[in-house]
């Protein structure tokens, strides 16, 4: 059985170390989230497992690692300014803001119907650069990845000589002021995204927006999601994004319900378009913003030698999201029969934080401790993750932690691996709860071949 209410994963997540409110002793603060010991380890693992496929596994992407703050030049000709916003209405009695589409002509606080009409907040986070808090000082926290995608294309294209098709892919923070930050790490006011622009000859976009839905979703299969808890949304023309000529959304079963995963937006010319000098020589098919200030022609040769601004496929992902994901589906409560149960977390094992726990039968035993140690330094070299050595609690209790955060193996050090010849280990599978004995010489090889 998945996690059907957040409350189990939320108490999960604190309780293991997953994640934890953020400014949790000053009593929080909403939309934000810290990750703790076990969950920067989940969250990396799905970013490498993302970057792995994107990058490293294809021969037509490459990666980029920009700056968080953002020139405004960007932002207003992405759009931004002028467009990223949700139509909020103001409480006159208790001050509230509610976004509009939210609320039922109703105050959700104080019960007032006495509201102001809908009107726009921009939803970016504004800063300044440098001492003077001027107009040409002003910088944003960037609302998404890609802009720094589109603003780098040249350079990209000229240090790498890439052809279309091609892609650009980023890992990073992005910031939104959502008014109504909820459903735990699901709608945050700072979260990560992994973004994919790929660039693609005009005309062959459609194809290759087909493709790119497929590919995802067997990536999010690869992960661990269910086909039965994943729903592709084909979003309606009047609700695209102010960039967007088609869009679909990967949803999943979270627990609060059926929401968006991923997008895999159809972005056309729309963004290169707008950010590139000479906007006329081309001939754009998205409606863009004069630009004056672009000092680059963002536009690339075609197989016939003509200058084209490319078309733009966008599969983006919310890390955040995807770590709710995987969690929602690995939460498992087992019953073992005997009026006894157990939680599990069922993760893949190229996401489990911890690979292998090393558990001594018995801590105040000084030759198993000696073992352990030995074991946890020669296995850690391995490459494999994560390899802890577990000295907390006893055995049954070191089983149930490690069947709660996931650990695909525990790996225990007995009376007979210090006194028996070959020396042996025990090994316990996390989902059949078996053990087998492993000679301690073959082990290198078994833990390779069930990792890697
Ligand atoms: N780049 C698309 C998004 O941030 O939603």
């Amino acid at each position: 059985m998945v996690a059907t209410s957040m409350d189990q994963l939320v108490s999960l997540c604190k309780r293991r170390g997953f994640i934890f409110q953020n400014a949790d002793i000053y009593g929080g603060m909403q939309g934000l989230y810290d990750y703790g010991p076990l969950g920067v380890e989940l969250k990396n693992n799905l970013k490498a497992a993302w970057w792995r496929s994107m990058v490293y596994e294809r021969d037509d992407v490459e990666g980029l690692d920009s700056a968080i703050l953002t020139n405004r030049k960007v932002l207003h000709y992405s759009g931004h300014e002028d467009t990223f916003s949700d139509p909020m209405v103001d409480c006159k009695k208790c001050k509230g803001r509610f976004r509009a589409d939210q609320i039922d002509g109703k105050c959700p606080v104080c019960g007032s119907t006495d509201l102001t009409e809908p009107r726009p907040f921009n939803l970016m986070f504004k800063t300044q650069v440098g001492p003077v808090e001027n107009d040409e000082n002003i910088a944003y926290l960037r609302p998404e990845t890609a802009q720094a995608i589109f603003t780098q294309f040249k350079n990209v294209v000229d240090s790498t000589s890439r052809k279309l098709p091609f892609g650009i892919a980023q890992i990073g923070k992005s910031f939104r002021n959502e008014i109504t930050p909820r459903n735990f790490i699901y709608r945050v006011r700072e979260f990560e995204q992994a973004e994919l622009e790929f660039f693609v000859q005009p005309g062959t976009d459609s194809a290759w927006h087909e493709k790119w839905k497929e590919d995802r979703i067997q990536w999010w299969l690869n992960q661990g999601l269910k086909m039965e808890n994943i729903h592709i949304y084909k979003t309606p023309d009047d609700d695209l994004a102010h960039y967007a000529k088609a869009c679909y959304d990967i949803e999943y079963r979270f627990p609060h319900g059926m929401e968006e995963l991923e997008g895999i937006a159809n972005r056309r010319d729309y963004d290169l378009g707008n950010h590139t000098k000479n906007q006329s020589e081309f001939n754009l098919e998205a409606h863009c913003h004069e630009n004056k200030e672009s000092t680059t022609k963002l536009a690339i040769q075609d197989e016939n030698g003509k200058w084209v601004i490319p078309f733009v496929i966008e599969p983006s992902m919310g890390i955040d999201r995807g770590v709710l994901a995987v969690l929602t589906e690995a939460y498992t409560e087992e019953d073992l029969g005997d009026g006894n149960s157990r939680i599990v977390l069922k993760l893949k094992k190229h996401l489990a934080p911890i690979k292998v726990a090393i558990i001594p039968l018995k801590k105040n035993n000084e030759q198993i401790m000696r073992k352990c140690h030995e074991l946890k330094q020669n296995l850690m070299k391995l490459g494999i993750g994560r390899v802890a050595l577990e000295n907390t609690g006893n055995i049954g209790k070191a089983y149930r932690r490690h069947d709660e955060v996931g650990t695909p193996l525990c790996l225990t050090v007995d009376f007979e691996t210090i006194e028996q010849q070959p020396e042996s280990v025990t090994i316990r599978d996390r989902d059949t709860m078996s053990q087998i004995r492993v000679n301690t010489a073959d082990l290198a090889t078994y833990l390779k071949n069930y990792f890697l």
